[in-house]
C-alpha cells in the first residue's frame, strides 16, 4: 500500500486488516498515537486522515491506502512546538501526556474547518476524548486561548525536558 504520513509517502505490504494505529507504531515508528482502549473508545488513538480525525485503532490499514495521514508529528515537535502544542503546555492542559495527541488532533480538525468554535463546540468536538489527569478545563481553557489568537513565547514553543527523562523506546508499548 502507499500511504502518505506527516508529508512523506511510504510503500509498504501490510496486512490489509491491521489497524492503521498498529501500522503507524510498529511499522513506521511514528508513535505519537496511543494505544489506550483499542476499542474506539478513549480517543488517544486519533490521527487525521485526509484531514478527518479517525480513531486509528478501529481503521484497517486497508482504508488508509492511498491517503494523507497526519499525526502529532506533523504538527510540531520537541524543537518546536506548534500553536496549539505551546497552549497545552501553557496552560497546562497537559499532564502525563497520554491522552495529548488524540485531544491536539481532534483540536487541530476542529480549528481547520471552524476557526472560532464556542466552548460548547470545543466539547463537542471532544467528546469521547478520555482524559484521566487534567479535569479537562484546562485543556479546553488552551484551545479557546488559540481561538483568542494568544501568541505564546519562546518558553512554550520551545520547552526543555529534563534531561534525565527516560526515553520509551519498547515497540508496540502504549507511551
Ligand atoms: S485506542 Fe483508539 S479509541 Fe482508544
Ligand atoms: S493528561 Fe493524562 S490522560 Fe490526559
Amino acid at each position: 500500500m502507499r500511504i502518505t504520513v506527516n508529508g512523506k509517502l511510504r510503500e509498504l505490504i501490510c496486512d490489509p486488516l491491521q489497524p492503521l494505529l498498529y501500522l503507524l507504531r510498529e511499522e513506521l515508528d511514528v508513535t505519537g498515537p496511543k494505544a489506550g482502549c483499542q476499542q474506539g473508545s478513549c480517543g488517544t488513538c486519533t490521527v487525521l486522515v485526509d484531514g478527518e480525525p479517525r480513531r486509528s485503532c478501529l481503521l484497517p490499514s486497508v482504508l488508509a491506502d492511498g491517503t494523507e495521514v497526519t499525526t502529532i508529528e506533523g504538527l510540531g515537535d520537541a524543537a518546536r512546538l506548534d500553536t496549539l502544542q505551546a497552549a497545552f503546555h501553557h496552560y497546562y492542559g497537559a499532564q502525563c501526556g497520554f491522552c495529548t495527541p488524540g485531544m491536539i488532533m481532534a483540536a487541530h480538525a476542529l480549528l481547520e474547518r471552524n476557526p472560532s468554535p464556542t466552548r460548547s463546540e470545543i466539547q463537542t468536538a471532544l467528546g469521547g476524548h478520555i482524559c484521566r489527569c487534567t479535569g479537562y478545563v484546562k485543556i479546553l481553557d488552551a484551545i479557546e486561548a488559540v481561538v483568542r489568537g494568544e501568541t505564546f513565547d519562546e518558553s512554550d514553543r520551545t520547552p526543555h525536558p529534563d534531561p534525565a527523562e527516560h526515553e520509551v523506546a519498547m515497540k508496540g508499548a502504549p507511551a
